[in-house]
């Protein structure tokens, strides 16, 4: 193991040069606030414009340019790119969700094993939508099952939709991995659903649903929700930056997912709402399409655990969903 990180406002060993390609959205920011404040120099590149307490750079994410500048003698490339999967899976949508993942990855692979000094690691997004719909185990890098076509009751497929993201995610990975970078060590972020406490995260939609008196089960309730707190998604990063032994696919989930109704309830309880209303599936369908988004980040079963960081010895500060929940609404209520 190689320590990499500086520590607190740089005690320790010295800061990172850290690129976040894509880093300008929920995750990235989260993400970039969190490795400036551990004393490491932040570059967000980005379409732009967009402006940051941390320097940003421009890129169009398809094709070269001065930015490419920023990643040679960095230490870290984080790549977070990608078009926002809440959207309609229209031709066009899909399009721009596939090359935003597949192209810029393309792309990074292309200058990255072109560069003098590439960064000694490349953490790369990906997504724990790439296992199939599980409720009956947990899925883990090991003996996780990836998804596509499975069956999801007694007579029905999988629908097309998360065919889709599945095949998305695959490529996505299989881009990434598809070109050797030997001196560049990479890790794929299968990352279930990240929560923050801020507006327009999907924590703030599932709260809003809890405030309107509608936050209880969606669906029948049984298909599994992972998730992990924006915390320890920050500092599993900088877990995977450190520890050298760990490369591929690494699943970025708490240990512990939990049924849908469950996981409402937990919220429920953490907002201090006895009740909510239940949305059945047809309703999510028909409120999926009016929002211009799909059913599938609702109804898709993700059974996701994080075997790998686990075994690694990392330890998560939030693995259970009550905790995390009682934290994020604290969290959310006092910035009101
Ligand atoms: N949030 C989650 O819970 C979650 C879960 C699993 C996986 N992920 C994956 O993690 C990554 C980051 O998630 P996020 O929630 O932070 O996403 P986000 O808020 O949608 O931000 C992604 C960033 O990608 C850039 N982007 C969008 N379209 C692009 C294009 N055509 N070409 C190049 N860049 C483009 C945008 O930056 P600019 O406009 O500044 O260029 C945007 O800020 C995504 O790839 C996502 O699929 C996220």
């Amino acid at each position: 193991m190689i320590n990499l990180t500086a520590g607190p406002a740089g005690v320790g060993v010295r800061p990172l040069r850290i690129v976040l390609p894509g880093g300008s959205g929920q995750v990235g920011q989260a993400l970039a606030r969190h490795l400036q404040q551990q004393g490491h120099h932040v570059t967000v590149l980005t379409r732009g414009p967009y402006t940051a307490p941390w320097q940003t750079v421009h890129w169009d994410g398809l094709s070269e340019g001065p930015w490419t500048e920023t990643l040679e003698g960095a230490d870290v490339c984080i790549n977070l790119a990608g078009r926002s999967v809440n959207c309609r899976y229209t031709a066009d949508n899909r399009a721009d969700i596939y090359e935003s993942r597949i192209g810029t990855t393309r792309l990074l692979n292309r200058v990255i094993g072109g560069l003098a000094e590439p960064p000694r690691v490349w953490l790369n997004a990906s997504t724990a939508t790439i296992y199939r719909h599980a409720t009956d185990r947990a899925m883990d890098e090991a003996t996780g099952e990836l998804g596509g076509y499975e069956l999801i009751s007694n007579r029905r497929h999988a629908p097309e939709t998360w065919n889709f993201s599945i095949q998305v995610a695959k490529d996505w990975e299989g881009e990434f991995f598809g070109t050797q970078t030997p001196r560049t060590r990479k890790v794929a972020l299968r990352s279930a659903i990240t929560f923050s406490p801020v507006p327009g995260n999907a924590f703030h939609i599932m709260v809003n649903l809890v405030r309107f008196s509608l936050g209880g089960k969606q669906g029948n309730g049984r298909q599994f929700v992972s998730w992990i707190h924006e915390a320890d998604f920050c500092r599993a990063i900088e877990f995977l930056m450190d520890h050298d032994e760990l490369e591929g696919a690494v699943n970025m989930a708490a240990p512990n997912p939990l049924p849908n109704r469950e996981f409402m309830e937990a919220l429920r309880d953490a907002w201090g709402m006895p009740n909510g209303f239940p949305t059945p599936a047809f309703l999510i369908e028909l409120g999926a399409f009016f929002m211009r988004t799909e059913s599938e980040l609702v109804l898709k079963s993700r059974r996701v655990v994080p075997g790998r960081l686990l075994e690694a010895g990392f330890e998560f500060e939030f693995p259970t969903w009550p905790e995390a929940a009682e934290d994020l609404v604290r969290q959310w209520k006092s910035r009101d």
